[in-house]
């Protein structure tokens, strides 16, 4: 698949880690991992809820709605951990729910799948499925595209792991570094000066 990288996107990223092609194909075994996974509760007539992590799950959970043929409603929350620019997050994110696109009332009873981009620390998935669990949901999966499982602070662990990436800070496909890269085609790492120098800061 022919992928294009604007120049500015040039100038500043380092090396890609994850194609447009593997992400693509990954989606489409994950999209049959969860169909057969939330199968059983949609035989009975269930829908899923699909509650996604903005903003960086933006990119991701677009494209696995399109290939998860399970009747769902979609639910968005918010969670932000980085004080500004920055390639760590520091102590407990804060979450809310957004918009009148669902939250607690809606959840109770039906079962639920958390779509993050990347669990890192996993004080974000865990927030967030905390939350998701007061609204009292019969079931609750978790989904990220990446894990980068030896950064892990907390005790946390996605039910779905699209691709396990070694620590180093990534961008594009919906995740960003200061707000910036979200439509950089492919999981790619930032040139270092571009981190050391940065004017660019920290999303979700
Ligand atoms: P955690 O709470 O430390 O697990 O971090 C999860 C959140 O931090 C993710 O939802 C991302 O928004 C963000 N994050 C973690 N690692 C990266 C990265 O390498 N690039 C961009 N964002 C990241
Ligand atoms: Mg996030």
């Amino acid at each position: 698949m022919e992928v294009g990288y604007a120049a500015w996107m040039k100038l500043d990223l380092d090396r890609t880690l994850v194609t447009r092609a593997q992400i693509d194909a990954r989606i489409g075994e994950l999209a049959g991992d969860l169909d057969r996974a939330l199968h059983g509760v949609t035989d009975r007539g269930e829908s899923v809820a699909m509650v996604a992590v903005m903003t960086g799950a933006l990119v991701f959970a677009a494209d696995l709605i399109r290939r998860l043929p399970l009747k769902m409603s979609l639910h968005l929350v918010s969670a932000s951990s980085y004080p500004g620019p920055a390639t760590e997050s520091v102590g407990e994110p804060v979450v809310g729910w957004l918009g009148s696109s669902g939250g607690p009332s809606d959840l109770a009873g039906r079962h639920v799948l958390v779509v993050d981009d990347i669990l890192d620390s996993g004080r974000t998935l865990r927030a967030v499925t905390r939350m998701v669990k007061e609204a009292e949901p019969a079931s609750v999966q978790t989904v990220v595209l990446l894990d980068k499982a030896e950064r892990r602070a907390v005790e946390f662990e996605a039910d779905h792991v699209g691709f396990a990436i070694p620590d180093e800070f990534v961008v594009g496909y919906g995740l960003d570094y200061d707000g910036y890269y979200r439509n950089v085609p492919e999981i790619c790492t930032l040139r270092r000066e571009v981190i050391d120098g940065g004017s660019a800061g920290g999303g979700a």
